[in-house]
C-alpha cells in the first residue's frame, strides 16, 4: 500500500457576515476527574479558541464546579460518579445520551481515568454515539486493554491522539519501536480500520488515514509539558466540529496547536512555557495561519 504524502493545508472557510454559533459545531468534551479538572478545561478552552459555536463540557459530579470555574465561556454539565470518583456509565448513561444527541463532535478522554465504567463510556461512544469521534489519552488507554476491536464497531468517523507510550499500548509495541517507524506505525493502525484517523504525537507529529499521510512541521520542545496534548483534543474537535472532515480537521489542528506552541515560546520561552500558553496563543495562531 502506498501512502500519499500531503504537503498543503487546508483551511477554515471564511465566516459569513450574518454567521451564528449553529453553524460552527457544538462540541462535547468528556474529560477530567478528582485532580485533573485541567485536563478537561483545557480541552474545553482550546475548542473556544479554535471557533467552536458551543463548547460543552461533561465531567464526574465533583469536578464539575472546578472545571466550570476555569472559564466562563464553556458550559458544564455533572454526571454522576462512582465510589473512585469516575464516570458510573449505567447512571451517567441519559444525560451522556441528551448531551452526545446534541453535539456535532466529542473530544473524550483527557484526565477521564481508567475503569470498566470509563471502557463502557468508550464502548458506547463507539457503538452508539453516531457521532464523529475525537478519542484520547484515557479514552485509549481503556481501548489498549484488549478492547482495541472496539474501534472497528462503529459507522461514525474517529480520530485518535495518542503520544508514542500510548500508541505503543494500543498496538502492543515499545514506544522505541513506534518512534523508530512513526509513519509506517501510524499508516498501518490506521488502516486496518475503516474511517480513522491516527494522529501520532511528538517532534513531526505524524497524521494519516492510511491512505495519506501528513508530517507536522510547527511545535518545539516547550510544548514537552502537561496538558499540551489536552489542548490538541480540542483543537482538533473544533475543526471537525467546523465541517473540516477527519484528516483534513486533524492536519489543520495540529498545525494551529503547533503554533500556538511555537508563538507561546517566543512570549515564555522553551523552559517557561506551559499549556495555558497555548490556549492563549491559539487566536494568534489562527490569525497567522489565515
Ligand atoms: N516538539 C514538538 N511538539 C511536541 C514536543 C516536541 N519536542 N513535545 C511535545 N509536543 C507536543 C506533542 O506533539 C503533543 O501535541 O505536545 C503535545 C503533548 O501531548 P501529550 O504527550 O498527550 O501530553 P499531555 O496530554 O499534555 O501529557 C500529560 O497525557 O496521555 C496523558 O497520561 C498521559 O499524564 C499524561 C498526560
Ligand atoms: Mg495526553
Amino acid at each position: 500500500m502506498s501512502l500519499q504524502r500531503i504537503e498543503s493545508l487546508p483551511s477554515l472557510p471564511p465566516r459569513p457576515a450574518d454567521s451564528n454559533k449553529g453553524q460552527f459545531g457544538h462540541v462535547l468534551v468528556v474529560a477530567g476527574s478528582r485532580g485533573l479538572a485541567g485536563a478537561a478545561a483545557l480541552c474545553g478552552a482550546s475548542a473556544l479558541r479554535s471557533g467552536a459555536g458551543l463548547v460543552r463540557i461533561a465531567s464526574p459530579a465533583e469536578v464539575q464546579p472546578v472545571v466550570a470555574s476555569f472559564e466562563p465561556s464553556y458550559m458544564t454539565y455533572p454526571l454522576p460518579q462512582d465510589e473512585d470518583g469516575l464516570i458510573d456509565f449505567e447512571a451517567a448513561r441519559p444525560r451522556l445520551e441528551r448531551l452526545a444527541a446534541a453535539a456535532t463532535v466529542v473530544a473524550a478522554g483527557p484526565g477521564l481515568g481508567q475503569s470498566d465504567g470509563i471502557l463502557a463510556v468508550v464502548r458506547w461512544l463507539l457503538e452508539s454515539s453516531g457521532k464523529p469521534l475525537v478519542l484520547d489519552a484515557d479514552a485509549l488507554n481503556v481501548l489498549s486493554a484488549g478492547h482495541l476491536d472496539l474501534l472497528g464497531r462503529r459507522d461514525q468517523p474517529v480520530v485518535i491522539t495518542p503520544h508514542p507510550g500510548e500508541m505503543a499500548r494500543l498496538v502492543g509495541d515499545t514506544a522505541k519501536d513506534v518512534q523508530a517507524a512513526r509513519v509506517d506505525q501510524a499508516a498501518k493502525l490506521a488502516g486496518r480500520f475503516e474511517a480513522l484517523t491516527v494522529v501520532l504525537k511528538g517532534t513531526g507529529t505524524v497524521v494519516t488515514d492510511g491512505r495519506r499521510v501528513y508530517v507536522n512541521t510547527t511545535g518545539n520542545p516547550g510544548m514537552a509539558t502537561g496538558g499540551t496534548g489536552d489542548c490538541l483534543t480540542g483543537v482538533v474537535a473544533a475543526m471537525i466540529g467546523q465541517g473540516l472532515p477527519p484528516f483534513e480537521g486533524a492536519q489543520l489542528g495540529v498545525y494551529i496547536h503547533g503554533l500556538a506552541g511555537d508563538i507561546a515560546k517566543d512570549q515564555n520561552g522553551v523552559i517557561g512555557l506551559i499549556a495555558g500558553d497555548i490556549v492563549d496563543a491559539l487566536p494568534d495562531a489562527f490569525e497567522h495561519a489565515s
